[in-house]
């Protein structure tokens, strides 16, 4: 025992340590609580009773002696780097730090609502999660009804499920619910552009997504016409993308505009010789559109024979992949830096 313990002082009293490695090794042999000295204190109860009092001393000796070794290594690790640090240059320039910057999306959004802001528009949020009502119903989505069936929903609670509702309860399918809320809770005029995250039960590929982005837009007055919408959408168009587009409104159907149309510019990608974006016909979507169908503004209780409005919805992802010519809207969630640092200093 005795033996051991002198072993040990002679052990640590010749112990070096030039580096990190080697002092935690130093650390781990006699200061750790798995050290050796921790083991000898463990078998203490195994010494000799007559012999407990001078091992006991011994061996706080040599516990004292490790810690004050350790000290004077970490002592001499740190001047080490000192004498290191007169080595170091003051006057050189810094190495430039990498600057973050923002998403493609967060700019593209930006720039959309810059654009509306500028004609009058202000800017309404909503909630992802929501009921049946608001999603689908208000917006002249009959129960059951085909239409349904464009979209593919997630449904958190199914309303069956709920003591305390009869509704379904969602991820909205479209920013289409804010337009809800707003009619529900605004007095005409209004003039209105909302922002944010949808969400559908779809494959994900490079040309779609589960988790994706709308703005979704809602004008209601007296005498609001089509050529509004139309005049507004082209605007729009021009000021995002290219003075020269080619713009075209094709008749569509959604449930809760009447007449309905689909918004489509000349592919910027191909120019339209044709490519997959644009499904090789040179033209691409970006936007759906329509005069507010009669029954959504009763829903909201505004009276539809004094207002009339327009509305339109269009996915960020697809104007951001058009603006920047990306081919697959999986990179905008991917977040690769070498793909979104390409964007610094891009508007
Ligand atoms: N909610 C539609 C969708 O997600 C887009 C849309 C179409 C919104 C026409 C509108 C509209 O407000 O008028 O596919």
């Amino acid at each position: 025992m005795f033996e051991k313990v002198d072993a040990l002082k002679e052990e640590l009293n010749k112990a070096t340590a030039i580096t990190q490695e080697e002092l935690e090794q130093y650390r781990m042999r006699f200061i750790s609580r798995k050290s050796v000295i921790a083991d000898l204190f463990n078998d203490f109860k195994n010494v000799p009773n007559d012999q407990k009092k001078g091992f006991g001393a011994a061996l706080n000796d040599l516990k004292t002696l490790a810690q004050e070794k350790f000290e004077k290594l970490i002592d001499g690790l740190s001047s080490d780097n000192d004498e290191n640090d007169e080595n170091i240059d003051l006057t050189l320039p810094p190495l430039p730090g990498t600057l973050g910057s923002l998403h493609p999306l967060s700019k593209v959004r930006n720039r959309i609502i810059q654009i509306f802001e500028r004609i009058g528009f202000n800017v309404s949020d909503g909630p992802e999660i929501e009921d049946d009502w608001h999603n689908f119903t208000a917006l002249n989505f009959p129960p059951n009804h085909p239409a349904r069936e464009m979209q593919d929903t997630f449904f958190i609670h199914k309303g069956k499920d709920r003591v305390d509702d009869d509704q379904d309860i969602l991820l909205r399918t479209h920013t289409s619910n804010v337009q809800i809320r707003l009619m529900q809770h605004t007095k005409p005029p209004i003039r209105s552009i909302m922002p944010g995250r949808v969400f559908r039960n779809e494959a994900i590929s490079a040309r779609a997504h589960c988790i994706f982005h709308q703005v979704e837009g809602l004008y209601v007055d007296t005498n609001v016409s089509f050529k509004d919408l139309k005049d507004t959408l082209y605007h729009f168009a021009k000021e995002m993308f290219d003075k020269d587009l080619k713009i075209r409104f094709r008749p569509s159907y959604f449930p809760f505009t009447e007449p309905s149309a689909e918004i489509d510019i000349s592919c910027l990608i191909c120019k339209g010789d044709g490519c997959n974006i644009c499904k090789y016909t040179g033209w691409v979507e970006i936007a759906g559109s329509g005069m507010v169908d009669p029954n959504v503004l009763e829903n909201c209780g505004i009276d539809s024979e004094k207002y009339t409005g327009f509305a339109f919805g269009m996915g960020i992802e697809r104007i951001a992949m058009l603006k920047y010519g990306t081919n697959d809207l999986r990179l905008f969630t991917e977040n690769d830096v070498r793909f979104l640092s390409q964007f610094k200093g891009v508007i």
